[in-house]
């Protein structure tokens, strides 16, 4: 039995994949897999059991990975899988910030008295709004959500502009009608609307302050359902006030974001879609079993992919350092220094023999 614990609310869609020979459980002893939402597992005390983690999102900065990568446990996320759903949050909130609705919707709520009809009318001049039809959209991060929210935006008639350093040129012929540049500068100096699309890494933390806003339009909308982290709020704040940043809209909001004027607080909702929280239970489950049943590695953010078809009888994998080799391998990647291995033989491989090899960090036979 194949012990999958849940560190979050994750659709049961899981159990249509991993069934008969997976238990899968919030509390439950001994896992070799995790599966993990927003949890933080920076403080999480990691089991000797656990041979791999699958996010049900596409961003890991609530995962160790790199550390995690030096245990030999591999850490997937389900990239696309809930693009849709951030995507369709996106147009949303450039709307909500264009036309001031949730202004206007609080100010139509607190009306009273029988003539809530003519006071409609006398008092909505106050929630004038602008379209986003002709503006400019500035993307910055063009995966999968960046490359579905700048297609939607040119389908309803915004310019679209965009950065990503790390962007195929399959993307990029994807998105053929959106402007590239190769400096983020560019973008952000050009666009009516910015949405952040990037993942947060340390290197980006407050990427949005107040050097790079000054150089943006008067009057930007600023759309983050990325990740807090890559926007100082007090920023935005100071230029919420100075009338420089019309509005910012949050999806990952913190108390300095709540109740602020020009500051549209969402509760991390962007992927909060039946759809999408099934999609992403779905890989997730897909990614552990194809991991646990035959020790191939996709859509890992600490490994590359490794895999191989099966052309012997039985097989194993080993984590090792750089000096590890076997005229046994079948597929081998290597990721920061430590390679993961498959191996195939016709006789039975023995745990502990791998284990005593020179070089190899954790083993396991998977047939
Ligand atoms: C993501 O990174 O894909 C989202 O934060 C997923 C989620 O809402 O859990």
């Amino acid at each position: 039995m194949i012990n999958v614990i849940k560190l979050n609310k994750i659709s049961d869609k899981v159990l249509d994949i991993l069934k008969d020979n997976y238990k899968v459980e919030e509390n439950i002893a001994n896992p070799e897999a995790a599966l993990v939402r927003s949890f933080s597992m920076h403080e999480w005390e990691v089991p000797a059991s656990l041979l791999c983690v699958a996010r049900a999102g596409a961003g890991v900065n609530n995962i160790p990975f790199d550390a995690y990568r030096e245990k030999g446990i591999v850490v997937f996320n389900t990239p696309g899988a809930n693009a849709n759903a951030v995507k369709e949050l996106v147009i949303a909130s450039m709307l909500l910030a264009a036309r001031n609705l949730v202004g206007a919707i609080k100010w139509a709520n607190a009306l009273t008295g029988d003539d809530v009809a003519k006071q409609v009318e006398k008092g909505k001049g106050q929630f004038v709004g602008t379209e986003i039809m002709g503006k400019t959209l500035g993307v910055l991060g063009l995966g999968a959500i960046g490359r579905k929210v700048a297609l939607t935006a040119l389908a309803l008639g915004m310019k679209v502009i965009g950065f990503d350093p790390f962007l195929s040129d399959a993307a990029k012929a994807e998105l053929k009608d959106v402007t590239i540049y190769s400096d983020m500068k560019d973008v952000i100096k050009e666009s009516d609307f910015i949405s952040l699309h990037m993942p947060y890494t340390k290197e980006n933390k407050e990427l949005i302050n107040a050097s790079l806003i000054s150089e943006m339009k008067d009057g930007v909308i600023i759309i983050n359902a990325a990740r807090g982290e890559l926007v100082n709020v007090s920023d935005i704040k100071a230029a919420i006030n100075s009338g420089k940043v019309r509005s910012y809209v949050v999806d990952f909001p913190d108390a300095n974001c709540i109740n602020s004027d020009g500051i549209i607080a969402i509760p991390h909702l962007g992927a909060s879609t039946e759809e999408a929280e099934d999609n992403c239970a779905i890989m997730a489950a897909e990614e552990i079993k194809e991991f646990i049943e035959t020790g191939n590695i996709y859509n890992s953010v600490n490994f590359p992919t490794v895999k191989a078809e099966k052309r012997s009888a039985h097989r194993a994998t080993v984590f090792a350092n750089a000096s590890f080799n076997s005229p046994q391998i079948v597929a081998k990647a290597d990721s920061k220094g430590i390679v993961y291995a498959i191996l195939e033989s016709d006789t039975a491989f023995d745990k502990s023999a791998l284990e005593a090899m020179d070089g190899v960090i954790r083993a396991r036979v998977i047939y």
